[in-house]
């Protein structure tokens, strides 16, 4: 059977096709509902009836139609959009598809996104950018858990207006209490989440009422049809926020000592040469001297366009700095109340350092563990310890610097964030960002007198972290004693946290869970750190098995501080010694989380030195690590 994909096809062509509409404004849509709701059909319904489908295509969708036995003399507009064999034949549809067509009044992007549970990482996907959702409702089921699921969604990811399309109307006979009653459940659900009222349309995919043109059958049913509605739906809500222009620097542009622009799409409001602005985070403030395109000056520029503003003043401003209308200055914060869509396989590690990005802005940032998750089917709260895949919860958010943002329910682009695995450079989580902690803002660096440099030359030497890290059993603590003692024979300060040490007492309330250890490496980071802030040589112990960790506290350091040693035992050899008996304990399931056998451990992949135990003894190691770092060190700081 031939398989239509209007999208790949139109696709192909699709610069064309969008010049050949450009003077038409854009609505971007999302659809939300199952297979069994009729959401393909409605789609390929709109395609059809705005003549997207070419014509060759659509004689070869009524021929199968017809061999296929379906819906009589209608065309089963499914198999159109239902393109991919495997979604047909597990009936469910797996991916966001976007597809574009046209009329006369307006030009559409359609995010089709699949109603599962499971799949809520494809719906927030699609509704990024979305103005509008169409929420599908099979008149013959009303209301379902999957309803409030979607409704809640596209409420919390900022889209404003709901189309509730009930569909199947045919099959209910065109029953107008009916209808009327599921409009009036889905309208005090959307009052109790606190979302705009939908607007309702009685449909038929199948036959096409109401859909592009208005049904006989309803005519007890005054509004527009679904089509008119979509052309005609106000949606400038960022543009028509008055008075808070702001835009984020993407990159400032400065061809020649004459010219210094900064360019950037406009996330709010409208700007206008002249206006009075503010950078965030320095707080700064000049006017807009021009607003610069290719196709010459603006006298006015709005959300959603992207622009080059000149400052009448030379102001710092650079990348990731956001540009707002001076009295209703955008903020910054380091600290946030957030909510997060989880989207990767493996959960949430809190405590972990993630990429966090932002407008134009990258930080390095870490999650609290969640105050709750939220039910998306009863919209209850649950009390978790961290988030799969799909689950949605409200945490706090700690940036490694303060960043410029507005609430996500202002500004989708400046208070939505994505979150990137460090070492994969995946997509693991979308955020939002509900409000600023103030905590943040009214803890402040103290200026310390006896600098760090100060502490270290008062003990002649340069400060060092020397992180060991291995399994268990690996021979770090004896090689790290080796190493101390020598350091102290000659005459250096040095100091050894040694992970069974530190667990007896700083860290006693921590255990072996993926999250304990990530908190367990950040607390000995820290305080490691203090401790070459005094001056000293700091050695530590600890098994330290991820390498997220491992790079953090890298990153903590001042270049060149951090040394990272690899203990590299394999686990036959350290099983075998089992010093502690542990692995044997392990092996026999008392032990749970035990690194090595029910646990991972990521080893370094270019370390600073590499022990190997088994071709030298732990008396060698020790001294070739003493010369290593001796031999790094500048004689004089
Ligand atoms: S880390 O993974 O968080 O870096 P750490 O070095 O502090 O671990 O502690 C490891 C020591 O705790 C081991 O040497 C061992 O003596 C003991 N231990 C107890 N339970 C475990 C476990 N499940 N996995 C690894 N080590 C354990």
């Amino acid at each position: 059977m031939t398989t239509y994909r209007p999208d790949a096809l139109i696709a192909s062509d699709i610069d064309a096709y969008l010049a050949r509409h450009q003077d038409k404004s854009l609505l971007r849509f999302l659809t939300c509902g199952s297979v069994d709701d009729g959401k393909s059909t409605l789609i390929g319904r709109l395609l059809y009836d705005s003549r997207t489908i070419f014509d060759d295509q659509l004689a070869a969708l009524e021929a199968d139609s017809k061999r296929l036995g379906t819906q009589g003399q209608n065309i089963d507009f499914a198999l159109l959009v239902d393109g991919l064999a495997a979604e047909r034949e597990q009936g469910i549809t797996i991916d966001v598809a976007y597809r574009f067509f046209a009329t006369d009044k307006r030009k559409f992007i359609v995010a089709d996104t699949p109603g599962h549970e499971q799949y809520t990482r494809n719906m927030v996907t699609g509704a990024s950018t979305a103005d509008l959702a169409v929420i599908l409702i099979d008149a013959r089921k009303g209301v379902l858990t999957q309803t409030r699921r979607h409704g809640f969604l596209v409420n919390l990811l900022g889209i404003r207006h709901v189309a509730l399309a009930i569909n199947k109307m045919d099959l209910i006979g065109w029953d107008r209490a009916a209808y009327d009653a599921i409009v009036a459940e889905f309208g005090a659900f959307a009052a109790s989440i606190g979302m705009a009222p939908p607007t309702a349309f009685p449909i038929s995919g199948l036959g096409g009422d109401n859909i592009a043109s208005r049904s006989d059958n309803t005519p007890w049913f005054a509004g527009p049809t679904l089509l008119e509605h979509l052309e005609t739906v106000e949606v400038d809500a960022e543009r028509d926020a008055a008075g808070v222009f702001a835009m984020p620097v993407q990159w400032v542009n400065r061809p020649n000592l004459d010219f210094r622009g900064f360019a950037g799409r406009i996330a709010r409001g409208v700007v206008r040469p002249g206006d009075a602005v503010r950078i965030v985070p320095s707080g700064k403030t000049s006017r807009v001297a021009r607003i610069v395109t290719s196709d010459g000056d603006l006298s006015e520029a709005q959300a959603g366009q992207s622009v080059t503003l000149t400052l009448a003043d030379e102001v710092d401003c650079s990348r990731g700095d956001v540009i707002a209308t001076a009295e209703a200055a955008v903020e910054a914060a380091d600290q946030f109340e957030t909510t997060i869509v989880w989207m990767d396989e493996a959960p949430l590690l809190p405590g972990r350092a993630y990429w966090l990005k932002t407008g134009a802005t990258t930080v390095s940032a870490s999650v609290r563990p969640p105050e709750h998750a939220i039910d998306v089917n009863s919209l209850a709260h649950l009390s978790v310890k961290t988030l799969g895949l799909n689950d949605i919860g409200v945490a706090h958010v700690h940036a490694d610097r303060a960043i410029p943002f507005a609430p996500y329910e202002d500004s989708r682009d400046l208070g939505g964030f994505i979150l990137i695995d460090k070492l994969t450079n995946a997509t693991v989580a979308a955020g939002m960002i509900a409000r600023p902690l103030r905590r943040a803002q009214n803890v402040h660096w103290q200026n310390i007198e006896i600098t760090r440099e100060a502490h270290a030359a008062q003990k002649g030497q340069a400060p060092k972290l020397l992180w060991f890290t291995g399994l268990s059993g690996s021979g770090k603590s004896t090689i790290a004693n080796l190493v101390e003692k020598k350091l102290h024979a000659l005459g250096k300060h040095s100091f050894l946290l040694d992970g069974d040490n530190i667990r007896h007492g700083l860290n006693r309330d921590l255990g072996f869970s993926d999250a304990d250890r990530i908190e367990n490496i950040r607390r000995v980071g820290e305080v490691a750190k203090l401790m070459t802030d005094a001056g000293l040589i700091v050695l530590t112990a600890f098994i330290s098995p991820f390498r997220a960790e491992r790079e953090m506290v890298r990153a903590l350091m001042p270049e060149g501080e951090f040394l990272e040693i690899f203990i590299d035992t394999p686990l036959s050899v350290a099983e075998g010694r089992d010093v502690k008996g542990l692995y044997a304990k392990a092996r026999a399931g008392e032990i749970a989380n035990f690194t090595g056998i029910s646990s991972p451990y990521e080893p370094p992949e270019s370390p600073d030195v590499r022990i190997d135990t088994s071709r030298i003894s732990a008396e060698d190691a020790a001294e070739l690590i003493v010369d290593r770092v001796v031999g790094m060190w500048s004689p004089v700081i």
